[in-house]
């Protein structure tokens, strides 16, 4: 059997979105915790097949089957583990590693990191102690004046390093083999001219955990004032810091039952929050927030929140915040701001207004979109046209950025309302438009301007301009179809702004009302458009169903070769990461392939599920 290396493999699995791919054989429904679908291994009317993302498991109640993603990839397509591996590899861009039995450095490497695993724990267990022994008492006089409960301080391993240079080093044994291994875990401090040092002196220790809960590294915080206020350790083996939340270990529970992350900045807001029991919170370490975070986050939660400071700094960070996680944005990902009064931390805050304060502040938080508004707006005149269209111009390329189409659209409208402009993307505009392959994907970005000669995209208008008629003539259609909409990606703006409204009904659509579909659209642009469609557009009762399956397929067709094409045109101009372009595009012509010949079958009358 193919064999890959561990890490490989590891990373394979945390980069794979789950719900992604089992979504494309199951059509999954949030239940609890639980992602719920009908089994495809055996045949059932209710769902028993549940779906455990941030465990990376799935597990039907009904058959039994259950395993990680390469168990429901090798079942449900009929392939080997390596299969599996390639196909999955393929789709999230990463390079396939040699096929290879674990070599002899590999085994020496898994070793190693078990190894310097222990020398951090034993340095863990050994701070904790110090804390606790006479040495520790300034300490723990200094911790108590931070109103910080001894249960809370053990929870995080909170612990002590003593004054002198090298305490730790002569814990471990004092000679130059244990000066080298604590060099490896970044504790000791070489020089060149005397034997090395304990980086942590006279410094509250704040244990770094990874997500499975192994203590990796070390923050440390001075007692009283002094510079610099934190050191952590540098990047080690087993510690990159561009990779690490500090306190997601403790927080999965709580993020999960909340479906929600608070990221602040600080260890100690973290801990005085927790002590005051707000859990779910993670910090960044004196880092600005990385993509690797927000994966990591995002394959926990749907909702993040960030809360800073509110000073300049805080600003800042949030402000790097939404512009990294923009890319990341999609339906159902909701990611809010709470920007505190200037000069205070979540710490200050929790310990004067109690967690039911906080969270209250929490809940008040800013929906992206308008802090987003709101700090752009930041020196301007919205009462000015010159201010107005200063501030789309500001707010263009921030969107553009926007990984989803329809929820660009979206937001491009909104702004223009906001503004009180008219929503066009006019030429000059039009470089902002969709992105081929997202940066998240570490690929190059190749941005395709949008062309709006109307000719040549009559057609798939037409079948564009059916579809919405159809679903206003017959919205139970919407959630039938729910999976397929969403996916869609139309040529007109003011279409694919209707089709969000109405996903966005989603249930309430079959609540029967007094007044007719389109009366009901959240804004009078959007009824104007639904009346029009509607008026316009000539419907056969009878051929409902089918005539939909038409259109549908269309415009998928359409949307796959649009696609295509782009990729290729990136291909051609030698832009991007070409293997994984590749890549994209064989799996988009298969796609294709799939279509047109469900095409060319007789369909099924209603969709499973
Ligand atoms: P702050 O200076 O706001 O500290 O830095 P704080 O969290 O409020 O700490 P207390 O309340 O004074 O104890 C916020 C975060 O920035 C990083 C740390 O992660 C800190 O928690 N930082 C700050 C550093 O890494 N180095 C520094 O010198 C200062
Ligand atoms: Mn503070």
């Amino acid at each position: 059997m193919a064999h890959y290396p561990e890490r490989f493999i590891e990373e394979l699995r945390e980069r794979a979105d789950m719900l992604e791919v089992i979504g494309r054989h199951v059509r999954l429904k949030k239940q609890g915790v639980n992602w719920l679908g009908l089994c495809p291994f055996h045949t059932e009317k209710t769902p028993s097949f549940t779906v455990r993302p941030e465990q990376g498991f799935f597990k039907c109640f009904g058959c039994g089957v259950g395993g990680d993603l390469f168990a429901f990839l090798m079942r449900v397509r009929g392939i080997e583990f390596g299969e599996a591996v390639v196909e999955l590899a393929a789709e999230v861009g990463m390079v396939l590693p040699a096929v290879e039995v674990e070599d002899a450095g590999q085994q020496q490497r898994r070793q190693e990191r078990r190894q310097l695993l222990e020398v951090v724990e034993k340095a863990r267990q050994w701070y904790c102690q110090r804390l606790q022994a006479p040495e520790g008492e300034a300490a723990r006089d200094y911790l108590a004046r931070r109103k910080l409960q001894p249960a809370t301080l053990e929870r995080f391993s909170v612990g002590f390093a003593p004054p002198g240079w090298r305490n730790l080093l002569d814990h471990f044994g004092g000679g130059q083999a244990a000066a080298q291994l604590l060099e490896r875990v970044g504790l000791v401090v070489p020089a060149t001219d005397r034997p090395g040092y304990d980086r942590f002196r006279e410094r509250i220790i704040f244990p770094i955990r990874n997500a499975q809960g192994e203590c990796i590294a070390f923050g440390g915080r001075v007692l009283t004032t002094g510079e610099p206020k934190y050191i952590n350790s540098p990047e080690t083996l087993l510690y990159q810091k561009s990779e690490v939340l500090y306190g997601l270990d403790q927080a999965q529970s709580a993020m999960q039952r909340e479906d929600r992350v608070v990221v602040v900045e600080g260890y100690l807001d973290l801990i005085a929050l927790a002590d005051r029991g707000v859990q779910g919170v993670v910090a960044t370490l004196g880092t600005a927030l990385t993509q690797a975070h927000l994966r990591q986050l995002w394959r926990r939660v749907r909702r993040i929140c960030f809360c800073f400071d509110g000073d300049a700094a805080g600003r800042k960070a949030a402000w790097r915040a939404l512009e990294m996680v923009l890319e990341d944005l999609q339906a159902d990902r909701h990611v809010h701001f709470l920007l505190l009064p200037q000069g205070e931390d979540p710490d200050d805050l929790v310990r004067r207004e109690g967690a039911d304060g906080f969270r209250a502040r929490l809940d008040g938080a800013l929906p992206l979109l308008t802090f987003l508004l709101q700090q752009l707006g930041e020196g301007l005149d919205r009462a000015s046209p010159e201010g107005r269209v200063a501030m789309r111009h500001r707010a263009m390329p921030l969107l553009g950025r926007v990984g989803d189409p329809l929820l660009r659209e979206l937001y491009l409208q909104q702004l223009s309302q906001y503004l009180d402009l008219p929503y066009v993307v006019t030429d000059a505009e039009a470089v902002y438009a969709t992105p081929v392959v997202k940066r998240s994907e570490q690929t190059a970005r190749v941005w395709q301007p949008v062309r709006r000669d109307s000719a040549a995209l009559s057609a798939g208008r037409d079948f564009e301009r059916a579809l919405l008629a159809i679903l206003l003539r017959a919205p139970e259609m919407v959630p039938l179809w729910e999976e397929e909409l969403s996916r869609l990606e139309l040529e007109d703006g003011t279409l694919t702004a209707l089709l969000t409204v109405l996903l966005e009904m989603g249930g309430t659509l079959l609540h029967g009302s007094a007044s007719p579909l389109w009366q009901r659209l959240p804004n009078v642009e959007l009824s104007a458009k639904a009346e029009a469609i509607l008026m316009s557009e000539e419907l056969q009762p009878e051929s409902l169903q089918e005539e939909f399956r038409g259109c549908l397929s269309n415009c998928q067709l359409r949307q796959l070769n649009r696609q295509i094409k782009q990729i290729t045109q990136a291909i051609e101009a030698g832009e991007g990461d070409m293997e994984r372009q590749f890549g994209v595009l064989l799996a988009l012509k298969e796609e294709k392939r799939q279509l047109q010949q469900q095409k060319s079958q007789p369909q099924p009358s209603s969709p499973a599920f």
